[in-house]
């Protein structure tokens, strides 16, 4: 190469004649290495590939989970575990859009429209808390309350309904609370309410066997058991008793047990009482354990003639107390009251002879229309009688007596007439008087008429 440019030079200078350029000799460029070729397996492992096993991104799957409710809301469907749901949930949106979806729901439910429709007795058990304003049907303000997401936790039992359109309506859901347990199951029972929440709380169901202490008695009241819907003691102030109370109920249902307990929130209250008269028709079995309980003060009678002598006494005792009265112009009295207990009072309801003629007869018709007398007006006078019978009938207790003892503590009552001639009407009670367990009973007020069920717990003998 280096002749070849000399030569080149030189004909350059002395201008002979162009001499072509050599050529440059390049150092070879590196050979790109050889391609592969492409197999079938490689040509896969290029491409991105779509796992459908693979799990979604957890917002994806988040959103998913809450159109997945929404879409099934519109029935009441996807109501059911909403909460614990919208708790878990960690977007704000989706949060929102989920509650959203309910009050939308309740608002389509308020504003009845013919695409929604909720079938409330196939609602699975967990979706109907969120519904319960629509199922009571009770508007308030044209709007249904709301469970409140925010503080309720339905699976531990305690449920806030949030009223938007007015006050919250009390009064309709304490008198509904049986409807209420029966659709929602278990026993709920009201809680704290405010101006314009109502709260509900789970109570666990009462141990079939309570035992009785002193502390449940309350001075200047009677102590009736445990009130089985709220698990709270439910009491009557003396003051408040109408003169007669009826507990009936058949044998072994629990009645002499909850008269002994009535006793002893008699003698608790003595100082409240003039006299305690313990009448047992079971020949004085029952009541001898009180023989000296406060000598001249609790007497114990079972003989006939014994109690025929004191109803005609009580019944001077009264007419004197109303004289008294009238002069002091008091028509009620709040001390110095006069219990008179009878446990099985068909045996003093039973004519003495089946000769009709037979003087002790006349005796007893005496007896009857004396304690008709008490029972009527012996409120305002102070005497408070109650009296238990197997059953509701003429047989075992005079009517004119039944009908003036207005508080009722029935024990079970598995005779349909009978269960009738004593509530009327049975679907609206909060439970069945022909089904009710031992040691339960129905509690009717005799001045509001309002009536519980109770459990009565279990005194022993001593
Ligand atoms: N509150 C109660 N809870 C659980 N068991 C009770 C309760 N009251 C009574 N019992 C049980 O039932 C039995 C019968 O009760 P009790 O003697 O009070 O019935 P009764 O209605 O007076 O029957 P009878 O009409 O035959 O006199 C008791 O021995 C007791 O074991
Ligand atoms: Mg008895």
């Amino acid at each position: 190469m280096a002749h070849g440019v000399l030569r080149w030079l030189r004909a350059a200078v002395t201008g002979k004649r162009t001499v072509p350029l050599p050529p440059v000799m390049l150092p070879p460029l590196p050979r790109p290495a050889p391609r592969p070729r492409p197999t079938r397996s490689s040509t896969l492992a290029a491409t991105p590939t779509f796992n459908p096993d693979a799990p979604l991104p957890a917002p994806v799957r988040e959103y998913q989970e809450v159109f997945d409710r929404r879409i099934k809301m519109w029935n009441g469907g996807g109501l059911d575990g909403a909460i614990e749901s919208y708790r878990a949930l960690t977007i704000d949106l989706n949060k929102q859009n989920l509650l959203d979806a309910y009050l939308q729901l309740l608002r389509n439910l308020a504003d009845p429209s013919p695409t929604t429709r909720i079938d409330f007795h196939a609602l699975p058990q967990g979706a109907r808390p969120y519904l319960l304003g629509p199922y009571l049907g009770t508007l308030v303000g044209h709007a249904y309350p709301r469970l409140c997401w925010q503080t309720s936790a339905p699976s531990k039992g305690w449920l806030t309904y949030i009223f938007p359109g007015g006050p919250a309506d009390l009064m309709t859901w304490r008198q509904r609370m049986p409807d209420i347990c029966a659709w929602l199951g278990a026993g709920w029972t009201l809680g704290p309410a405010s101006a314009n929440t109502i709260t509900l709380i789970r109570r666990h169901p009462l141990p079939e066997i309570i035992p009785f202490t002193r502390l449940m008695l309350k001075p200047g009241s009677l102590f009736l058991g445990i009130e089985t819907e709220s698990q709270s003691r439910a009491w009557l102030p003396f003051t408040e008793m109408t003169s007669g109370t009826f507990i009936p109920g058949a044998s072994g249902t629990g009645k002499s047990n909850a008269l002994h307990i009535i006793v002893q929130s008699l003698l608790a209250n003595l100082s409240l009482f003039e006299a305690v008269y313990l009448i047992d028709g079971k020949d004085g079995v029952a009541f001898n354990r009180y023989r000296n309980a406060a000598p001249g003060k609790v007497h114990v009678l079972w003989q006939d003639a014994d109690v025929w002598q004191l109803m005609t006494d009580l019944t001077g005792l009264m007419r004197r107390r109303n004289e008294a009265q009238r002069e002091k112009n008091i028509d009620n009295a709040t001390s110095d009251f006069i219990a008179v207990v009878i446990d099985e009072m068909a045996t003093f309801t039973a004519k003495p002879s089946v000769d009709a003629k037979h003087p002790d007869n006349k005796r007893h018709a005496q007896f009857v229309d004396e304690l008709t007398m008490l029972a009527r007006r012996g409120r305002s006078t102070g005497l408070r009688l109650i009296i238990s019978a197997q059953e509701p009938v003429i047989e075992q207790i005079p009517a004119s007596v039944r009908a003036n003892c207005l508080t009722t503590l029935a024990f079970r009552l598995p005779m349909d007439a009978h269960a009738t001639a004593v509530f009327g009407q049975l679907d609206s009670l909060p439970a069945d008087p022909r089904r009710l367990l031992r040691g339960r009973a129905l509690l009717k007020d005799g001045l509001s008429g309002e009536v519980r069920q109770v459990q009565f717990p279990v005194i022993r003998k001593p």
